[in-house]
C-alpha cells in the first residue's frame, strides 16, 4: 500500500487571500436531505472530500440518481422520503462518522435491511450512542460486540416510534440520527441537547420545507423538536467554505510573525464559530469582512494578522462550538505564551483518532510540553518546537493538517506520516498552504 507522507519545511509566512473547500457538515447534509425530497435539489460548494462522497455515494446505491460533483455542482434527484431502494451490498462509510451516524437514522425508517461498513478508524468509533436511541424508537440493530462496525439495520413494515431523548453528550451527530429517524416515525420527535452543537440539520429541514421548532431550555440546553409523516420540497443550497479547514490557516496566520491572511466566504453559523472565539481570547487578531448570509447560514471572510498569542484557561461553553478544530488549537497553544488548559472535552477521544493523546503524543514529539488529561490537555507554551521529528497521523486527516502548521514554529523539517487521509475533509489543503507561504511536499513511500 503506498503511504504519503508530508515533509515539511519549517518556518514560512503567511500572506494572501485564499477560499477554502466547502463546509463538510452541510455537504453530507445536502446530498441526504436532497436525495429524500421530492423534486430537483441542485447544491453548489458542494466539499469533493472522500467523506462526503461516501455519503454521495451510499444514496446513489439506494437508487437515487445524482449528477456530478463537477467543480462542487451537484444535482440531486430527490425519490421522496419512501422512495429509496435497498442498496445491493453493504454501504461502505469509509472514514465518516457523520455519514454513518446521520444515515443510521434515516436507514432505521426503511423497509430494507442494510449493512454499514467503514475504515480501520471507523470501525473502533462508539455506535452505541446512536444505536440507543434508535433502538428507543423501535428499531432493530446489530453491531460488533463493542458496539462498533460492520451495523446490521433490519428493515421494517411499519413506522418508528416517535420519541423525546435526551442526549447523554453534546453530538450533533446524534441529535441529527434522532431528528431524521423521526421522519420515519408516528408522532413528535424530540432531541434535547447539553450543550449547543451544530445546527446544519436543523437549519437545512427548513430550508426543504420541513418544519423544526428549536426552543432553549436554559443557557446550555436546546430542544429540537418536529412531527414525523411530512414531506421535504427541493431547493437550492450554496455550501460556504468550511470553517473547520478555515481554522488550519487562522492558525497558520495566529501563529507566524508577520502574517496578514483572507479566507474568504467562510461559514460563521454560530454553532461553529468557537475557533475564533478562543483564538480571539488567546489574543488574535481576527476581523470579520463581508458578512452575508447564504441559504440560511451566515458567511464572512476571515482577516487575520499576527499578534502575539498567550496561553489560557478555554471556557467549556466553547468546546462543543469548536470540537473539530482543537489539534489545530493545541498548536496555537503550543506558540502562545504561558500555559493553556482545556477541559470538559472528553468527546475528543472518540474522533477519527483518540485527538488527547494522539496530539499530546505529537506535541511532545517536536518537544513541547503537552499534558493530556482524561478530558483535555494541559499545554506549555512560548517556546520553538525545537525537535526534529516524525510523526503518525493515526488515521486521522485533521491531526495531518495541525501538525503541518505546527510546522510553522518548528527548528528543524518534520515528517507526518499517513497523510492520504487529508482527502477525506480538504484534497486541496496542500497546494493551499504552499500557497500562501508554507514550504510542504507529499511524498509517496511504501508502507
Ligand atoms: C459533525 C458533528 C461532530 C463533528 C463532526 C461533524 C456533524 O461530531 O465532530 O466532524 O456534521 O454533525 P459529534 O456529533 O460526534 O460531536
Amino acid at each position: 500500500m503506498t503511504n504519503i507522507q508530508f515533509h515539511v519545511q519549517p518556518g514560512g509566512h503567511i500572506k494572501g487571500r485564499v477560499r477554502v473547500p466547502g463546509d463538510k457538515s452541510i455537504s453530507h447534509r445536502s446530498i441526504m436531505l436532497g436525495s429524500l425530497a421530492e423534486g430537483t435539489t441542485t447544491v453548489t460548494g458542494f466539499l469533493e472530500g472522500a467523506d462526503a462522497l461516501a455519503t454521495l455515494n451510499a444514496f446513489r446505491q439506494m437508487g437515487v440518481k445524482i449528477e456530478g460533483p463537477d467543480e462542487g455542482k451537484v444535482t440531486i434527484h430527490g425519490v421522496g422520503l419512501h422512495g429509496l431502494q435497498p442498496p445491493k451490498q453493504p454501504l461502505d462509510m469509509g472514514n465518516s462518522g457523520t455519514s454513518t451516524r446521520l444515515l443510521a437514522g434515516i436507514i432505521a425508517g426503511q423497509s430494507f435491511d442494510v449493512t454499514l461498513i467503514g475504515d480501520a478508524s471507523l470501525s473502533k468509533r462508539p455506535m452505541k450512542r446512536v444505536v440507543d436511541p434508535l433502538t428507543a424508537m423501535g428499531a432493530q440493530i446489530e453491531t460488533q460486540a463493542g458496539g462498533t462496525l460492520p451495523m446490521l439495520i433490519k428493515g421494517r413494515g411499519k413506522p418508528l416510534q416517535a420519541i423525546d431523548y435526551i442526549l447523554p453528550m453534546a453530538s450533533a451527530q446524534v441529535k441529527s440520527c434522532v431528528l431524521l429517524a423521526g421522519l420515519y416515525a408516528d408522532g413528535r420527535t424530540c432531541a434535547t441537547e447539553p450543550a449547543p452543537t451544530r445546527d446544519h440539520t436543523e437549519r437545512m429541514l427548513n430550508g426543504f420545507g420541513y418544519a423544526v421548532q428549536t426552543e432553549k431550555l436554559d443557557a446550555q440546553q436546546t430542544r429540537a423538536c418536529l412531527q414525523g409523516g411530512g414531506r421535504l420540497t427541493a431547493c437550492h443550497i450554496d455550501v460556504p467554505s468550511d470553517i473547520s479547514s478555515a481554522a488550519f490557516f487562522m492558525v497558520a496566520a495566529a501563529i507566524c510573525e508577520g502574517s496578514d491572511l483572507v479566507i474568504e466566504h467562510v461559514g460563521m453559523n454560530p454553532t461553529r464559530t468557537g475557533v475564533i472565539d478562543i483564538l480571539r481570547l488567546m489574543g488574535a487578531n481576527i476581523v470579520l469582512e463581508n458578512a452575508h448570509e447564504v441559504g440560511g447560514e451566515p458567511v464572512a471572510d476571515v482577516h487575520i494578522r499576527y499578534a502575539p498569542l498567550k496561553g489560557i484557561e478555554i471556557p467549556e461553553a466553547l468546546v462543543a462550538l469548536a470540537i473539530d478544530e482543537f489539534p489545530v488549537l493545541f498548536v496555537a497553544a503550543a506558540a502562545a505564551e504561558g500555559t493553556t488548559v482545556l477541559t470538559g472535552a472528553e468527546e475528543l477521544r472518540v474522533k477519527e483518532s483518540d485527538r488527547i493523546q494522539v496530539m499530546a503524543d505529537a506535541l511532545q514529539a517536536v518537544g513541547i510540553d503537552a499534558q493530556p488529561t482524561p478530558d483535555g490537555m494541559i499545554i506549555q507554551g512560548g517556546s520553538q518546537c525545537p525537535q526534529k521529528a516524525k510523526i503518525l497521523s493515526h488515521h486521522d486527516h485533521r491531526i495531518s493538517m495541525a501538525m503541518t502548521v505546527a510546522g510553522l514554529r518548528a527548528a528543524a523539517p518534520l515528517v507526518i506520516d499517513d497523510c492520504a487521509n487529508v482527502n477525506t475533509s480538504f484534497p486541496i489543503f496542500l497546494p493551499l498552504i504552499n500557497q500562501v507561504g508554507m514550504q510542504v511536499a507529499a511524498m509517496e513511500t511504501v508502507a
